[in-house]
């Protein structure tokens, strides 16, 4: 499972630990914690991360009329604590060399092959004829790391950070190994509902109510006591309610990948630029709190959030909380078979209900490698989607629904996004193509010029989904029920271009792959729609007591 391949290229302070995986340099940073990717393979992963990284180095220094030193060490104060010492820590190791090689070529490409980074001189970013941001004032200078100014050590952050990024993404605040957590990132709340109490195993998102005890909000949902009567008021409110969760497993896409354009943008990057990294990192670059299927974070003026949880507590409060977003970075089908399904938490005789999506659109077809070879078969896929079934068997509750996401249409991506300007300041086909050439792209056969590998990828992702109808119609589960929906973004397209919108709005600008917030939204609502339509049922009913959970207990806790 290339699960973390596709975040850790593009991002800059990973840079750093793919610089730290690429040289030898006397740190307590065991070599058995990097990840496999991150080892120096064929200088992929470390060239894409020191060309993006250094290309904006670069323009910053331009626009801002500085010198690379000045530059360096300007953009490392943008970095709170933790990230900055890292960054810090790698101008002190490199910063005279990039200073150097700056004096001597134009281009970030060329610096990093120069530093032995990047080792393919047909990889790059910026073909050899593209303008550049050679700064004619610049005057040379050594740089001189006398002063450290590393404040804080960040090796044991880092080591977290790859334990998240690569292990089996499980909450890493978790006393009583619940998988819900009173933390918010490493796979806390964003993720899975908050744990009300971590002490307590049986006391979680989703469980039902112990009757024996109707003080302890058992379920996390913000409703407990009792009434003058003496009665529950989760038995009262929520106990005939039909209340039901939502889970999602599936891939970045599912756990919405989205890294910030702004980072990415030298016209952009000033102080605030990059405040919000740690957090960022510490969520795996996604965003499962404005995802499709589980976001709970209220809109703002800069973006608006639908989720399928959000429209199923709407319904029933009694739901709230009551979500679990299961998405990992580079997930395929194998990967969910083998790995992924196990973080789910739900409890067969002791938790309610679940409406589950299944949400795997590219990386069954999608890798780095320049072969078709390697993406899944509708044999292997069918293998792999049943061992998932059969687990979910075991695990969810009776009276639970299954929705499966079928495979994405990828040709689109390069269609609408080819000719157009990455925030980086090159096309996309440039992007793209040096992707490609370090074998570090998310997807070849999508992010490809040629027309025939897009249509044979797509080709493949039309078989695999056709999978999901074979097993509706020749199996059958005890614990739920199964519908297919297409992955919606050419209906959810369709529907833009109508308003006068255009296809490139709707996909993620850093990475030219992911859907963006925008679709997100969307797709919270169509999925949430779909539903309404087909199975109503499924929803449960809208809660009568509504009104009454709402004027007893107010915001129910919050997230
Ligand atoms: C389900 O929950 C009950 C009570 O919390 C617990 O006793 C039981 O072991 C759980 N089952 C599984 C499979 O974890
Ligand atoms: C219900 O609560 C009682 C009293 O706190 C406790 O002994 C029992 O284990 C609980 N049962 C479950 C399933 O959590
Ligand atoms: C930094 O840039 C952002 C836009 O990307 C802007 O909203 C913000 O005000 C700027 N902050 C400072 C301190 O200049
Ligand atoms: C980009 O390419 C599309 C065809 O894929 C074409 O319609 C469009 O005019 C081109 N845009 C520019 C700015 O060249
Ligand atoms: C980069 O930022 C500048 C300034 O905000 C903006 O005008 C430009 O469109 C951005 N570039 C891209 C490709 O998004
Ligand atoms: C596109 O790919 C196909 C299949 O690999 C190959 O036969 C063809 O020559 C390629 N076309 C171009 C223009 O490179
Ligand atoms: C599955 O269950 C439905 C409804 O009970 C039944 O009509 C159908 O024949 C069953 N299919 C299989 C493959 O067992």
């Amino acid at each position: 499972m290339n699960s973390i391949k596709f975040s850790s290229i593009l991002l800059l302070l990973l840079a750093g630990i793919a610089l730290i995986g690429a040289v030898k340099v006397p740190i307590t940073l065991p070599e058995s914690v990097l990840p496999n990717n991150l080892k120096a393979v064929n200088g992929g992963s470390h060239c894409a991360a020191c060309t993006l990284s250094l290309t904006l180095v670069q323009q910053y220094s331009f626009i801002h009329e500085k010198s690379i030193q000045e530059t360096l060490d300007e953009i490392c104060t943008f970095f709170p604590s933790k990230a900055g010492s890292v960054c810090t820590f790698l101008v002190d190791l490199f910063g005279s060399q990039i200073i150097y090689y700056f004096d001597k070529y134009n281009h970030a490409d060329d610096v990093c092959h120069a530093l032995n980074i990047c080792t393919s001189p047909e990889c790059r970013l910026f073909p050899n004829n593209s303008p550049n941001y050679f700064n004619e004032e610049h005057v040379h200078q050594e740089y001189d790391p006398i002063d450290p100014k590393v404040q804080e050590n960040p090796w044991q952050w880092i080591q977290e950070l790859i334990n998240i990024w690569t292990s089996e993404h499980l909450p890493i605040d978790d006393l009583d190994k619940d998988k819900f957590s009173p933390m918010d990132t490493f796979r806390g709340s964003n993720w899975r509902g908050k744990d009300c109490d971590d002490t307590d195993a049986n006391i979680r998102p989703g469980t039902l109510e112990n009757l024996s005890e109707p003080n302890i909000d058992w379920n996390c949902n913000g409703i407990f006591g009792v009434n003058q009567q003496q009665q529950s008021y989760e038995d009262l409110l929520c106990g005939n309610s039909g209340a039901i969760g939502t889970i999602v497993s599936g891939d970045s896409a599912g756990a919405h990948f989205s890294l910030p354009p702004q980072w990415f943008n030298a016209s952009e990057i000033n102080s605030t630029t990059y405040a919000g990294i740690v957090d960022i990192l510490e969520d795996e670059v996604d965003w499962p709190m404005r995802s499709a299927y589980t976001g709970y974070v209220p809109s703002t003026a800069q973006y608006s959030v639908q989720s399928v949880y959000l429209q199923m507590r709407e319904r029933n409060l009694c739901n709230h909380r009551d979500y679990q977003n299961l998405g990992v970075n580079g997930a395929n089908s194998g990967g969910t078979a083998s790995k992924v399904m196990f973080s789910l938490n739900r409890n067969q005789t002791h938790d309610k209900p679940a409406l589950f999506f299944l949400e795997l659109i590219g990386n069954d077809v999608c890798s780095g490698h320049h072969t078709l070879d390697t993406q899944t078969t509708t044999e292997e896929f069918e293998k792999n989607i049943l061992t998932i079934l059969q687990y979910l068997d075991t695990q969810l509750p009776m009276g639970s629904h299954v929705v499966f996401v079928g495979l994405a249409q990828g040709g689109i991506l390069w269609d609408s996004l080819w000719n157009r300007t990455h925030p980086i300041g090159t096309t996309y086909e440039n992007v793209y193509n040096f992707l490609n050439c370090l074998q570090v792209s998310p997807c070849w056969g999508w992010m490809n010029p040629n027309e025939t590998i897009r249509d044979a990828t797509s080709q493949r992702a039309v078989d695999l989904s056709a999978v999901y109808d074979v097993i509706i119609k020749n199996y059958n589960f005890t614990h739920f029920d199964m519908q297919y929906y297409d992955f919606p973004f050419a209906a959810i397209n369709q529907e833009w271009l109508a308003q006068g919108g255009q296809t490139w709005e709707l996909i993620e600008p850093v990475d030219g792959f992911h859907p963006n917030q925008i679709t997100n939204y969307l797709m919270g609502k169509y999925f949430f729609d779909q539903l309404s339509q087909d199975h109503p049922d499924w929803l449960g009913d809208i809660n009568p007591n509504n009104n009454i959970i709402q004027s007893l207990f107010g915001n129910q806790g919050g997230y």
